[in-house]
Order: C-alpha cells, then sequence, then structure tokens
C-alpha cells in the first residue's frame, strides 16, 4: 500500500475528509491506491532562473497522469540568488527544513524535486533526504549564450569582468549598463559554470536525475520531454519505493567529486555535498574532495575560468560525454534513480567539439580538483579552486591588508592611502555562516583601484565566506573555524605576513605564536559580526555548524524519515 493511503484508503470520517477536499476535478479512481507524485516546485516570479517552472511541472504531471499516478502541485519556499538578501545561502536551510516538512506532512508517495537557481536543487535535495522518500531530480536547465562585443559573455562572470574594466576606466559605465540583455537573454539558470550549472550536474552524477537530461537548455524542447519523463519515472519510483537513501550512497559522492572537478565546478559544490551528505548519515570530509578530486584532469572549458557556456557544453556531447572519459575513476557500484548503476549509461557519448570538452589525452589541466588547505589559519580547513586562480600565485607570501566587513571592503579599497601593493594578501573576515550571518559570496572581493590602474589583475584573496561559482581569482574561501566563532582569521593584523602553499596544502599565519596567544586574550568580538534578537536569523546564528560540514543547522543533521503519525481530524 502506498504512503498516501494513510489519508486517501478506508472508511470513515477522516478518510472522507481527506478525499472530499481533494476532488474538485479530480476523478473518483484519483484516490484508488495509485500513486501521488508530488512535484516540488521552486518556481517563483522572484526567482527569475526558475520563472519557466510552471511550464515544466504541466509536462511532468502529463507523465505522472499516463503512468497511473496522480501529479499535485507543491510550491516550495524558492530563493532567487540575485535578488534575495542578504544572501540567498542564509535561507537555504530553511527552504530544506519547510521542504522537508511539507513532504512528510502531505499525502505524497514520490516527488519531482524540480530546482535551477543555485540554492533549490542543494535545499530540495537537503529536504527531500531527510524525509527519505522516493525522489527524482529534474534540473531546469540553463539559459542560452550570451554574446557582447561579438563575444560569448557569461551572466555573473561577464558582470565581474565589466564592472572590474569600469572601475579600472576602460569600459564607459553606460556600456557596462547595456550589457545585461545581451548577456541575459533567456530563460534558465545561470549559463557558466557556476552553482546553479554545478548542482544540476552534480544531482546527475549522485544518480538523482533521468541519466543525460542535466545540463539540457531550459529553453531546448528536450527538457520537456525529460520532465514527461521524469513524471513517469516518479510513478514507478513510488510504485517500487526506490527512496533517495537507497539511490545516494558514498560511492555516490565520490562521483560528484571526481565530476565536480572534471567540469571545474562552483566551490559552491562542496558546502552543498556535504551537507546533503550528512542529511543521509554519510561519512564525507572535506577531504575526500583533495583525495578524490585532486588527481582529476579539468576537461570542461566553461567560463569563469575558461572560454564557454552551458549551451556549447550541451552542443559538443553534454555532460555524459565528460563522464564517458573518466569511466575509470567512477565508481561502478553507485546507482541512479533508474534503479541501475550510473556506469552502465555511459560509453559511446561522443565529443563533437574538442574545443569544449578536451579528450582525456589532452587535458586542459591535471588536478584539477579542489584544494583543501590547512594551517594555523585555517585549523578545521579552507578550500581554493586552483583552476580558477593565477598559477603564479599558488605559492605566495605576502603582507596582509586586512577587512572586517564587507562594508569595511566598501569604505577603504578603493582610499589611495591603502597599504597596499601587487604582493598583498587581501584578508576578508566576518563573512563565515554565524558572522554575516548565511555566508555570502563576496570572498572575490574587487581588486583597490590602485592595484588596477597599475594593471593587476589577481592577488591572493583569503575569506570565511564562498565565492559565487561564476566568479574567479587566487581566492582562498571556505576559513574554518570563521572569525565569528572564533577561528584565528579574527588574530590577523595588517602587516602580518601570510604564506599559502597549495602544492603542500599549507595556508600559515607567519606570527609567533606567544603573540598569537596575546592577541587571543586581548581579542574582543569584531564590530559587525551580525547579532539577531529573534526569528530565522535568530535560530540560524545560534545553531548553523562550520562550512567545513556543510553549514548546515546542527538539529537538521540527519533524517526523520517519512511516517507521520498523528491526526488532528
Ligand atoms: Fe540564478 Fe545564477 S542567479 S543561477
Amino acid at each position: 500500500m502506498v504512503r498516501s493511503q494513510g489519508w486517501y484508503g478506508g472508511e470513515g470520517r477522516d478518510p472522507f475528509i481527506h478525499r472530499a477536499w481533494m476532488r474538485r476535478g479530480v476523478p473518483d479512481h484519483a484516490f484508488d491506491g495509485r500513486p501521488q507524485i508530488a512535484i516540488a516546485n521552486t518556481a517563483s516570479d522572484l526567482t527569475p532562473c526558475n520563472m519557466h517552472f510552471n511550464e515544466v511541472a504541466d509536462y511532468v504531471k502529463q507523465g505522472v497522469w499516463e503512468a497511473g499516478g496522480v501529479p499535485v502541485n507543491l510550491p516550495v519556499v524558492s530563493l532567487g540568488e540575485t535578488v534575495v538578501k542578504p544572501t540567498a545561502m542564509l535561507w537555504r536551510n530553511m527552504a530544506a527544513m519547510a521542504i522537508e516538512e511539507m513532504l512528510r506532512a502531505n499525502p505524497i508517495d514520490a516527488v519531482v524535486l524540480l530546482g535551477g537557481c543555485d540554492k533549490t536543487i542543494p535545499a530540495l535535495l537537503m529536504g527531500a533526504a531527510s524525509v527519505d522518500l522516493p525522489a527524482v531530480v529534474l534540473p531546469g536547465g540553463p539559459m542560452l549564450n550570451g554574446y557582447f562585443r561579438g563575444e560569448r559573455m557569461g551572466c555573473g562572470t561577464g558582470v565581474w569582468q565589466l564592472s572590474e574594466e569600469v572601475r579600472a576606466g576602460t569600459l564607459p559605465a553606460a556600456e557596462f549598463e547595456a550589457s545585461d540583455k545581451k548577456m541575459i537573454r533567456s530563460k534558465g539558470h545561470c549559463n557558466t559554470m557556476g552553482t546553479a550549472s554545478t548542482m544540476g550536474l552534480l544531482a546527475e552524477a549522485l544518480g538523482m536525475t533521468i541519466p543525460g537530461v542535466a545540463g539540457t537548455p531550459a529553453a531546448d524542447s528536450r527538457l520537456l520531454e525529460a520532465a514527461h519523463a521524469s513524471g513517469r519515472l516518479a510513478v514507478e519510483l513510488a510504485t517500487e519505493d526506490r527512496r533517495i537513501s537507497q539511490v545516494i550512497t558514498k560511492e555516490s559522492f565520490h562521483n560528484a567529486i571526481v565530476a565536480l572537478a572534471a567540469i571545474g565546478g562552483s566551490t559552491n559544490a562542496v558546502v552543498h555535498l556535504l551537507a546533503i551528505a550528512g542529511r543521509l548519515g554519510i561519512d564525507l570530509s572535506l577531504e575526500d574532495f583533495d583525495r578524490i578530486g585532486g588527481k582529476v584532469p579539468l576537461l570542461v572549458n566553461l567560463q569563469p575560468a575558461g572560454r564557454y557556456l552551458m549551451e556549447d557544453l550541451f552542443r559538443a556531447g553534454g555532460f555524459f560525454a565528460v563522464l564517458d572519459q573518466l569511466v575509470d575513476l567512477l565508481d561502478p557500484l553507485a546507482q541512479t534513480v533508474t534503479g541501475k548503476p550510473l556506469t552502465e549509461y555511459l560509453g559511446g557519448h561522443d565529443v563533437w567539439d574538442r574545443d569544449v570538452i578536451s579528450l582525456r589525452s589532452d587535458p586542459l589541466q591535471d588536478d584539477a580538483g579542489i584544494a583543501v588547505l590547512r594551517g594555523n589559519l585555517a585549523p578545521r580547513g579552507a578550500i581554493i579552486k586552483p583552476a580558477a586562480a593565477s598559477p603564479e600565485l599558488l605559492v605566495h607570501t605576502g603582507r596582509a591588508v586586512v577587512f572586517d566587513s564587507i562594508e569595511d571592503v566598501h569604505a577603504r579599497l578603493d582610499d589611495p592611502e591603502l597599504d597596499v601593493d601587487a604582493d598583498s594578501v587581501l584578508v576578508l573576515r566576518g563573512c563565515g555562516p554565524k558572522g554575516y550571518p548565511g555566508m555570502p559570496e563576496v570572498a572575490n572581493m574587487p581588486l583597490p583601484q590602485k592595484l588596477l590602474k597599475q594593471g593587476v589583475r589577481d592577488v591572493v584573496r583569503i575569506c570565511d565566506g564562498r565565492m559565487s561559482g561564476t566568479a574567479y581569482g587566487t581566492v582562498v574561501l571556505h576559513v574554518a573555524p570563521e572569525a565569528a566563532a572564533g577561528g584565528p582569521l579574527a588574530l590577523v593584523q595588517d602587516g602580518d605576513l601570510i604564506s599559502l602553499d597549495v602544492p603542500n596544502r599549507r595556508l600559515e599565519l607567519l606570527v609567533e605564536e606567544a603573540e598569537l596567544a596575546n592577541r587571543r586574550t586581548a581579542q574582543r568580538a569584531l564590530d559587525g559580526f551580525a547579532r539577531a534578537d529573534r526569528g530565522w536569523q535568530k535560530l540560524y546564528i545560534d545553531h548553523v555548524q562550520g562550512a567545513d560540514t556543510g553549514a548546515d543547522l546542527d538539529f537538521l543533521v540527519g533524517s526523520s524519515g517519512s511516517v507521520v503519525t498523528r491526526e488532528s481530524h
């Protein structure tokens, strides 16, 4: 018997109430024991990357009906990355909590998770994992290529590049202003290898999508075909009771980490994968990213580190053409929602454009994974994406220029008196999960104008916050523990020497331990760290964990299952 029969099945007052209020044009046989399939739909006019989802959901519904199920649209909390303040990451756990509770509270047997914009797929997966119902992810797809001045221009990445040009005085502000419609010209999420693209592809690497659909552009009719197929599959999942915990295992994360390195994916994926693993009780550590991904070659030439965009990746053969070349690195035990291993779908996927997808024999870069750094400045770890960094800065020692908040950056960065040069190390703290709160994407802080005018385009930056997946630069991020949680980043002073050594995975503050002990004693809370007296922000600050374990709330880690025992009628 399917779970929803706990609402609709049998005789008497309570099942009557459940059926009667749901009828409204729905045929009688809808409640005869057939699976009820929710479409957890993150469509919202305030999430522009997901605005097309109601059309996609209609195709999911057709697939569900066709396969003998009953579709129900379930609007869930949606987060528009560019719109939501103070930062969408503050709300990821809230969205996940709401999704979890609504899936559990309602007569649902399986769910199609419809996500796109950065935080939406992570929140959907986290929430659904904690309920552990059968589920399939349908990524909403990237937008079409943007073009500016005759060249490909990725959204996000283009904003960072052009705004720096304006600050350097090499691009008129009016031209920057006019770039928006050229950069963002269709439905869909960001078209670079940013967080949304990365998480869509990694949902597939985790085995949670119909194999082969991730990366389909939002405007491509094949996305609607995939929606139909996802609806059909959800009915099968419910019938066979194939739950998320049977699909996503430690082996699935192994494959996701391999894929993350090969596609040059967003650093945000580290936090999200750790949080999803936490919901499933899977022991995934920061070191796993370095150990598994460290030796994987970079095969995908996409912005922000490379040249092309998601539409090009799809044209060049798609995600499976990338995975096809990495079969020997993938775990053959990892399953997919179809009940077959991921590797069973690989083989015979051609690369049609080797400038977009490199062959394994001629990679864009060897050893492309995310590097995990340790040292007295990051005892619980920090990460850097070498593929997006300047090679000459990967081993570097320089004097610290310290900022206590992003507001401090805005106030002082362009001050001609700022004591900074091309060798300086910019430190930005107070931007971790607790400190901001919400761990904003500010780690790739802009360069001081006086350096830009000297032609400097990158310096080492260190932060306890995150970096947009569309950004680039020699940026050390997710430093843990964060400054607001008492991490050593809080002890750094202007002029201190900091040593970054990526090949040896070290990040050191070159200050005597005795001096650091003095500073620790004298330390007062840094101004600007967030405080909250009530509401979600208080709950978040009081309970959020470090970036090194996924920045989930301590009481949300794990699963409560799908059983609801009490009934109020
Ligand atoms: Fe939505 Fe980039 S703003 S994916």
